[in-house]
């Protein structure tokens, strides 16, 4: 499709709320995108030695964002933050210096969480180290999920209610992507 989008999700947890959020999110999209999760779990702890000479799943990660018109970050809050799995990826892809993966990306943040701030204080951290990588992170609406009970059907689906919200996200989304791509 015309439009790419590479998913990073800041939970390894087989059973992750988030990565059931990007999964259900990635058949919102219309039909000219597509949403491609990267996987993050296989990076080794980010080393300033090796940006000389970055392994392969380093540049297996820095090439699926390249390849994409637009990043989406779904992320759980662990201790009022992103997880360090998910600083971890960023940091690898934004280095070496100068050849960043990152800058100019169009990103969108949201996040789901069983507390009922929904990962606020993890999104505002994460716009944080964004704005550092000369992101253009979509402002408006933001999405602070509160995952009650029920909140997933037994396929992993969205509740209806719920999944209205997440549609209009999505199109802010879709548009926000739009607008960045030349
Ligand atoms: C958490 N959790 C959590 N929740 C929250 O709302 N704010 C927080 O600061 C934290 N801190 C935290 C730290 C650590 C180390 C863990 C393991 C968990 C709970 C968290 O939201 C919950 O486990 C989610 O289900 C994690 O997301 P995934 O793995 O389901 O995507």
């Amino acid at each position: 499709s015309q439009y790419q989008i590479a998913v990073i999700v800041g939970s390894l947890r087989s059973d992750s709320l988030n990565r059931k959020l990007a999964t259900a999110m990635a058949a919102m999209a219309p039909p000219d995108f597509t949403f491609t999760q990267s996987e993050i779990g296989d990076l080794p702890l980010y080393n300033q030695d090796d940006d000389a000479h970055q392994c392969a799943a380093v540049k297996r990660l820095k090439s699926e964002i390249a390849h994409s018109q637009g990043v989406l970050f779904v992320t759980p809050e662990y201790n009022r933050s992103i997880p360090g799995v998910l600083k971890n990826a960023i940091d690898h892809a934004s280095r070496p210096y100068g050849q960043s993966a990152w800058a100019g990306k169009p990103v969108g943040v949201l996040g789901v969480s069983i507390g009922a701030i929904g990962t606020a204080l993890a999104q505002q951290h994460l716009r944080n180290i964004l704005a550092n990588l000369d992101v253009p992170t979509m402002g408006q609406p933001e999405a602070f999920i509160h995952a009650i009970e029920g909140f997933f059907d037994a396929d992993g689906k969205v509740n209806p209610g719920s999944e209205k919200f997440i549609q209009t996200w999505m199109d802010s989304y879709v548009a926000w992507v739009k607008k960045h791509t030349t």
